[in-house]
């Protein structure tokens, strides 16, 4: 059997335009014992996606190559099955996104409970998004209730759910960053953040130390660059720093400095980076959370949906321009 998938056309120049991804048609291999058959419904869009199409050396995941399928992320449903545990119906998720069909290992898919929450929530809030947050809120970032917290990338998908998160554990103070007026609203209105900084209109750096005089305990990094310096000069004593994410670093603005560092002997920061996968251990009271969260309606999970894979390029420039609200998709099929 053949499926359709994305295939990295070039290495991107500064910046990722559709036109270094292209369609192809690879084939999949049959079933051996432990696999089964997936028609991909959703795949999720990543910054970490952009990462891989660069040749350097990743010390947590693989780089792709030119000529080859991507990978990523995605839910389907089981239509051929050699493994007991991953029955014929069945919604399951998996790395082999970026194709239409895909051969998976069960060691490597897991199934999704769609009576509890929908197959794209799978990607988002119970997915490896909204893990990203709860990691980096509670064993990185040590969240105590009544913490004033900041989160850069606020309107995107991790950022959305961590400053959610933060909220619903008890946060004192909530405060975002995020590109546009729209995602401003959003994240005011419905998603409760007590403040929000539109970075692109407005001068973060200056607003920040108005919105927060009394200093930031938590900063949850997505960004790095000028909204981490800005964010370091306005800790307070003893503030942690989650690095999650740097996708400023993928542009060509020009960076800090990092003569901002002294910031952190002064105010005697911690600046934690983190990977996501290094904290498994926590999946079972996450998932447990988050379904809780989502049930009571406390937790708003919000997807900005590209249709068809032929689509998916444009998707992922779209999300590394700031496109996307919530938690960038890609519909692949019903
Ligand atoms: N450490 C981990 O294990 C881990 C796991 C997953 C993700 N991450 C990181 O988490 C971050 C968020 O990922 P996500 O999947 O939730 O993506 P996302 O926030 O949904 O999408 C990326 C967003 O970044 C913003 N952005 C783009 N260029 C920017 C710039 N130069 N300065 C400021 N903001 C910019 C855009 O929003 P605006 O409109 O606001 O500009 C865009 O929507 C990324 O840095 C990603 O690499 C880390």
């Amino acid at each position: 059997m053949q499926t359709t998938a994305v295939i990295l056309a070039r290495r991107p120049g500064q910046t990722f335009v559709a036109e270094d991804l292209g369609l192809g048609t690879i084939d999949l291999p049959d079933l051996s014992a432990g696999q089964a058959l997936v028609r991909n419904q959703y795949m999720s869009l990543d910054p970490s996606t952009r990462g891989r199409m660069d040749p350097g050396e990743k010390q947590y995941t693989t780089n792709f190559v030119v000529g080859g399928p991507l990978d990523g992320s995605a839910v389907g449903v089981v239509v051929e099955s050699s493994s007991p545990k991953l029955p014929i119906g069945a919604t399951v998720r998996h790395r082999m996104g970026w194709r239409e069909y895909a051969v998976v290992d069960d060691s490597a898919a897991t199934i999704c409970d769609i009576s509890v929450a929908p197959a794209t929530a799978w990607l988002s809030s119970l997915g490896q998004t909204g893990f990203t947050a709860y990691a980096g809120l509670l064993p990185v970032g040590l969240l105590q209730p009544g913490q004033i917290v900041l989160v850069s990338g606020a309107g995107g998908a991790v950022g959305s759910m961590a400053g959610q998160f933060a909220r619903l554990m008890g946060a004192g103070r909530v405060i975002g960053s995020a590109g546009g007026a729209e995602k401003c609203a959003w994240l005011r209105d419905d998603c409760g953040f007590d403040d929000v900084i539109n970075y692109r209109d407005g001068d973060f750096a200056a607003e920040l130390p108005q919105l927060a005089p009394d200093g930031i305990d938590l900063f949850f990094d997505n960004v790095g660059g000028w909204q981490l310096a800005a964010a370091l000069a306005n800790m307070r004593i003893n503030g942690r720093v989650s690095m999650c994410g740097a996708i400023s670093n993928f542009g060509t603005q020009e960076q800090p400095s990092t003569a901002v560092l002294i910031e952190t002997i002064l105010r005697r920061v911690t600046i934690q980076g983190f990977i996501v996968r290094d904290y498994e251990d926590l999946r079972g009271e996450f998932e447990r959370r988050v379904i809780d969260w989502l049930a009571s309606g406390e937790l708003v999970d919000r997807s900005t949906i590209v249709e068809g894979i032929a689509n998916a390029g444009a998707g992922l420039a779209g999300l590394l321009a700031g496109a996307n609200v919530g938690k960038a998709l890609v519909r692949l099929s019903e």
